[in-house]
């Protein structure tokens, strides 16, 4: 008896165990200079050194996507295992597109010096570059291209690239989110080939998604399902799916999947490259307090390891825009001051993340054993 009890106590232990190392996502923020993507060539100010590795140590933060990488910011974070996500510019998709050298120069200066010291990971080649130059477009998957060979061609195998995108301009209807649709300008195909590639390349899809931006275009949306809100109102309801969404991350992060399922893609990752909600504006729910309630309630819902109805691990990556507030830009959407000092009680850390799933295992386990010894008495 005694031998079957172990036994099958080892065997729910080991299925526990592999059921519970699914790994959360991985939550990072940007870091930008300038206040839009567009086509500006001059070189952003510098940062002091160490502010951007000094915020990202207090935050508890590990993963750093920087919008206008510069050689000088890359240095700064050498050793310091923070993972970087660098973006090329806009502007120089097309020349790389046409040049296969311009991107190999592009990676020479700002991967080669520092890699594998630094910890660069991903590289997204524009950032909504259909949003700023739509009428290149044909131009956006061979840059991706000549970038994925140029670092094979140099023998670098762990940096995966990709290109974001961003949700309204992407996504059909997300309501209901089962229905939704990659949309692309009449005579283009971009998304099926771009969706192979990432297939073939073991890349993630990437999304700049702002419930924020759809709450505003859509007035019939409620704040609070907007805000992770729990509330017995606050739900849309998928009926072809049957699913009870509670909150509008969800309802457009499972538009993309079945966006992508939709163009036969269902397994390649998806990476949230952008969200947040502004704390300061002109706009009536652009407010620090609102702010704070959505980024608390983005990393209780990212660190519940809840995923998405239709995507049971969740997202691969989330990256909260932005690091800092931009000095007099208005409508601010930084975690931190300009000064660098803090605007939220938030806690990102891993460690509370792990120290959750810790927890929760112990329950599990005593739990079992609970469940055993009843099983025990009961054969008895
Ligand atoms: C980086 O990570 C390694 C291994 O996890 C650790 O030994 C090292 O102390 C870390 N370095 C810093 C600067 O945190
Ligand atoms: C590609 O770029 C390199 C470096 O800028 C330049 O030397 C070369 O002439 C370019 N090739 C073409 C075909 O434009
Ligand atoms: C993609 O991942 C799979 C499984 O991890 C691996 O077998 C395959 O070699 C990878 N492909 C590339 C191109 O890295
Ligand atoms: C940083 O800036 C904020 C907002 O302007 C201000 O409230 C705070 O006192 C400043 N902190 C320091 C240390 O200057």
């Amino acid at each position: 008896m005694f031998n079957t009890f172990t036994f099958s106590l080892y065997f729910l232990l080991s299925l526990l165990l592999t059921t519970t190392t699914f790994s959360l996502p991985t939550i990072g923020v940007t870091y930008s200079t300038t206040t839009t993507t567009t086509q500006s060539p001059t070189p952003p100010p510098q940062p002091p050194q160490d502010r951007i590795t000094t915020a990202m140590q207090n935050l508890k933060l590990t993963s750093l996507r920087l919008e206008e990488p510069n050689p000088t910011i890359i240095r700064s974070l050498l050793y310091t295992n923070i993972s970087l996500f660098l973006t090329i510019p806009n502007y120089m998709v097309t020349p790389i597109a046409n040049n296969r050298s311009i991107a190999r120069a592009w990676i020479y200066t700002h991967v080669l010096p520092f890699y594998p010291r630094a910890k660069i990971t991903t590289i997204s080649v524009g950032n909504a570059f259909l949003d700023v130059y739509p009428e290149s477009i044909n131009n956006l998957l061979p840059a991706i291209t000549n970038v994925h060979v140029s670092l094979r061609d140099l023998g670098i195998r762990k940096i995966s690239v990709s290109t974001s995108f961003s949700f309204v301009t992407t996504v059909s209807s997300p309501f209901p989110p089962s229905s939704a649709t990659f949309q692309e300008p009449p005579g283009v195909n971009l998304i099926g080939p771009l969706l192979q590639f990432l297939s073939d390349t073991n890349s993630s899809f990437m999304i700049n998604l702002y419930p924020y931006n759809l709450y505003r275009l859509r007035p019939e949306i409620p704040l609070g399902i907007a805000l992770f809100q729990e509330h017995p109102f606050n739900f849309r309801d998928d009926f072809t799916t049957g699913v009870r969404y509670r909150n509008l991350f969800d309802i457009m992060v499972d538009s993309v999947v079945s966006a992508m399922a939709f163009a036969g893609y269902e397994t390649i990752p998806v990476i949230v490259t952008e969200t947040g909600w502004p704390s300061a504006g002109n706009e009536l729910d652009a407010n620090s307090g609102y702010a704070e309630i959505y980024l608390r309630g983005l990393v209780k819902h990212l660190k519940s390891g809840a995923g998405t109805p239709l995507l049971k691990d969740g997202v691969k990556a989330v990256y909260v825009y932005e690091l800092f507030d931009k000095d007099g830009s208005g409508r601010n959407w930084g975690v931190l001051y300009p000064n660098g000092s803090t605007k939220y009680r938030i806690d990102f850390s891993e460690a509370s993340r792990s120290c959750l799933m810790n927890w929760n295992n112990v329950a599990l386990i005593l739990a079992l054993i609970v469940v055993e010894v009843c099983c025990m008495v009961i054969v008895h």
